[in-house]
Formats: C-alpha cells, sequence, structure tokens
C-alpha cells in the first residue's frame, strides 16, 4: 500500500516512523516532512492547502491513501474535497469532514455539540460585537479567573485566562472590537474556570466504533513548573498515572461514548482521531476543548506506545470495521523531551547545525522543526526535536530521555528539565 501522510511536525515524524514498521506500507510519503521523515520515507514538496496538488500527487504516485497530520487541512475541507472528485473518492482520507473540523475550527461549535449531547463541560455563552454588554453582564455572573476563548482557529493563543474582571472586559473588547486575533475573535466564548489537572484522551473513530488510545499529558508553558508563556507543547508523559481504570471508564461513558453516538445523531461523517482535552475536577472529568487531530507532543509519546499495525487500524476506520481490530498497548511508560529554540514561543533563530544526532542511544528522536541542508540537519522551528523514551517507570524513561538531550547539541538549545515533575509521588 502506498500512503501519503500530510503534515512536518514532530506528529508527523512519530506517525511516519509507525507506520515505516508497516509491513503493509510499500511506499510513505510525507508532505511536506521535515528531516526526520525523511528517514523513514519520502519527503515531497506539495503544499498540503493546495488541494488540487495534493490530488495531483494522489493521482500520480498511485496513493491508496492520505492521512492528515494537523488540523488545518481538515478544516479546509481535503476530507470533502476527496469526497467530491469522482477520481480520489475510494481513497480514504484519515481525517474528519469540513464539519466534523469544526469541532476544532469553532470553540462556539464544540460547545453546542456538548451541550446538545450532555457532554461535561464548562458553563458558557458566546458573544459578538454587538452583544458586547451581554459578554461584561455575563462575566459579573461567574467567579475569577475569566477565561476568553477565541471562537476561531488562533494558532493556539486564542484563549485568555484574566485573574481581574477590568481585565476580562478589556480583553472581551480587545478580541471583539479591535479584531485582536483578527476574525478568529469576531465572535468570543466566555466560559467558566475549571480548577484540576489537564490531560489529553485521543480516540481512533470509524464514526460508528472507536478505540481508546493510551493518554498522555503534556507540558504547554515554556518555564519550569509550568510558568511562563504557553508553547505548542514542551514534553509529554504516557501513561498518567492519575488517569486510572475508574477515572477512564468515567471518560468512556460520559465523553467518549456520547461523542461518537452525538456524530452519528448530527449526521457527521467523522473518520479519524479525536483529541479531547481533559480537565479532571476532583477526579470527575469535563472537556476543556477538541481537537481533530493528534496532540503534539502527545503522539510523541502516545504512537510509540501502540503496538498494533497503524495501517491495520486506519483501514479500519476507513471500512468501519474498528471493532474488528485489536489494540495492543506497550505497558511501558514513554516520555519525550521537546528541545526548542531559545527566544520560543516568542523570535527565536533558524538554520543553527545540529550535532550529536549519531550519538543518540536507546531514544527515538522525532524531528519537530528541523529541514536537511545537503546532509546537515539545521533547526527550522521554535520546536526542533522531541526525545522519546521508555521505561518500566516515568523516573527510568525520562533518565534516558534526558541523558540525551545533552548529547544532541545545537547553538541555542533549550529544554524543560521537569517534565513530569507532578506526577511523582
Ligand atoms: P484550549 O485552547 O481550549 O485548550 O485552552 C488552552 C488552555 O487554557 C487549556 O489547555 C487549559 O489549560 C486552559 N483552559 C481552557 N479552558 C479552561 C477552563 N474552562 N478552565 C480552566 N482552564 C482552561
Ligand atoms: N499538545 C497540544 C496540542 O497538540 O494541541
Amino acid at each position: 500500500m502506498n500512503v501519503l501522510l500530510i503534515g512536518s511536525g514532530g506528529r508527523e515524524h512519530a506517525l511516519a516512523w509507525k507506520l515505516s514498521q508497516s509491513k503493509r506500507i510499500s511506499k510513505l510519503y510525507i508532505a511536506p516532512g521535515n528531516a526526520g521523515t525523511k528517514n523513514v520515507g519520502t519527503n515531497v514538496s506539495v503544499n498540503p492547502e493546495d488541494f488540487e496538488a495534493v490530488r495531483d500527487f494522489v493521482r500520480g504516485n498511485g496513493i491508496h491513501m492520505v492521512v492528515v497530520g494537523p488540523e488545518a487541512p481538515l478544516v479546509a475541507g481535503i476530507v470533502d474535497y476527496f469526497q467530491n472528485e469522482p477520481s480520489l473518492k475510494y481513497i480514504p482520507v484519515i481525517g474528519p469532514t469540513k464539519v466534523g473540523a469544526m469541532l476544532e475550527g469553532s470553540k462556539e461549535f464544540s460547545k453546542e455539540f456538548m451541550v446538545r449531547h450532555r457532554i461535561p463541560t464548562a458553563r458558557y455563552n458566546a458573544f459578538t460585537a454587538d452583544s458586547l454588554e451581554e459578554g461584561f453582564k455575563f462575566l459579573e455572573t461567574l467567579n475569577s479567573p475569566y477565561v476568553l476563548k477565541a471562537d476561531g482557529l488562533a494558532a493556539g493563543k486564542g484563549v485568555l485566562i484574566c485573574d481581574e474582571l477590568v481585565e476580562a472586559r478589556i480583553e472581551l473588547t480587545s478580541m471583539l472590537v479591535e479584531h485582536k486575533f483578527g476574525s478568529a475573535s469576531d465572535k468570543v466564548v466566555i466560559e467558566e474556570f475549571l480548577k484540576g489537572i489537564e490531560l489529553s484522551v485521543f480516540v481512533l473513530t470509524d464514526g460508528k466504533n472507536y478505540k481508546i488510545l493510551p493518554p498522555a499529558k503534556d507540558y504547554k508553558r515554556i518555564g519550569e513548573g509550568d510558568t511562563g508563556l504557553n508553547t505548542g507543547g514542551m514534553g509529554a508523559i504516557s501513561p498518567v498515572p492519575f488517569a486510572d481504570q475508574t477515572f477512564m471508564n468515567k471518560v468512556e461513558e460520559r465523553i467518549v461514548k456520547p461523542t461518537v453516538a452525538g456524530l452519528q445523531r448530527d449526521n457527521i461523517d467523522y473518520k479519524g482521531f479525536i483529541f479531547i482535552g481533559l480537565m479532571n475536577v476532583s477526579g470527575e472529568p469535563y472537556v476543556i476543548e477538541y481537537n481533530v487531530r493528534m496532540g503534539d507532543p502527545e503522539t510523541e509519546v502516545v504512537i510509540p506506545r501502540i503496538k498494533t499495525d497503524l495501517i491495520d487500524l486506519f483501514e479500519a476506520v476507513a471500512d468501519q470495521s474498528l471493532d474488528r481490530v485489536k489494540l495492543e498497548v506497550d505497558p511501558r511508560t514513554a516520555c519525550t523531551v521537546m528541545l526548542v529554540s531559545d527566544g520560543y514561543p516568542g523570535a527565536y533563530e533558524k538554520g543553527r547545525r545540529i550535532g550529536g544526532l549519531d550519538k543518540v542511544r536507546d531514544s527515538v528522536v522525532f524531528h519537530a522543526g528541523t529541514k536537511d541542508d545537503n546532509g546537515n540537519v539545521l533547526t527550522n522551528g521554535g520546536r526542533v526535536l522531541a526525545i522519546t523514551s521508555y521505561g518500566e517507570n516515568m523516573t527510568e524513561a525520562l533518565e534516558q530521555s534526558y541523558a540525551n538531550a545533552q548529547v544532541v547539541n545545537y547553538e541555542g538549545k533549550y529544554f524543560r528539565s521537569d517534565i513530569g515533575f507532578d506526577l511523582l509521588n
């Protein structure tokens, strides 16, 4: 089978690494990929958001399946494009249709979905510039801190948490009236603050059946002790100790089942990953958000723990027979530590030469922001490399990743040395 994987980050390198291990793969292409995916497949310079270019590549290279890593092509309707194009409609694309992708593409849509299907989430209301005054009144019914979310995609920056009511009013005005996040904040969801500990739960669904993948916890802040600015994610751990059987049963009954049933009831054609961002509030799970893709860097710990052939899983997603595939999970702990560029998540330099990759032992290095320059690997993003290791426990896995974090070098290397700190007893 020939597969085209779309994307270029650490998530895609982890997916490509796993796909390349399948006995059923003949050719694996990654569009556009990075210096790491090049070692497990063939990078192709096709812009994933140029659907005609994707179509031409798929037709010209005998592609049998397309796997979409990031959300942008899904939100833009790549699945619908394939379904509506006669020459493509028999080629499965792993990912939801455009309306399904709105679970991530619009906060209001996803909140309405949760309310309609009685899925536990924070109380909320949505406002536009015309209802600014009502937004102020709604803020007064909530307690501090105040959570404001731009309705649309805002590159992970669209959520503001304000301690003071005055600050929340100013930010709400700035989002709605001054277009702080462009058109993404033409509408703003204001919601109740949930106090607890977060985790990420991943579901693979064929629209009818589902598999719950190993849960993971990611570390979003740049600074140790979860301080400083939000990033795409600085590290991750799987499994998550507090996500025990009792908790996961609640997640399955109260959240996963009604989510998959809700998609069916709403006639949303959804064949792909659902990433459920959860808050554990005193042992009770609440949905913070849905994403319509895998998480990054969570993929770098979740995928290495999946023993089942990914092609078998994806094929079952395509023909709605996921109930007939067994999901086998590695019981070991996997952790990943993200090496980033100095300055990230603000401005940073690119193009710095990375050394020591050949000296890494007993970890898998997934490339996030790298590029190949005539055999040299250069930094090409804020998040550069994710160093994943297995261990009998979290401490063992982390020791291994940290040892290799010292071995890899480039100018301006930074990483958090406290991944998992909140999970240690
Ligand atoms: P989101 O983009 O919706 O994932 O929000 C970004 C981050 O804001 C989440 O990962 C949480 O840490 C935080 N957050 C979002 N909504 C809430 C909420 N209702 N209560 C507490 N924290 C929240
Ligand atoms: N790690 C969080 C995300 O992928 O959105």
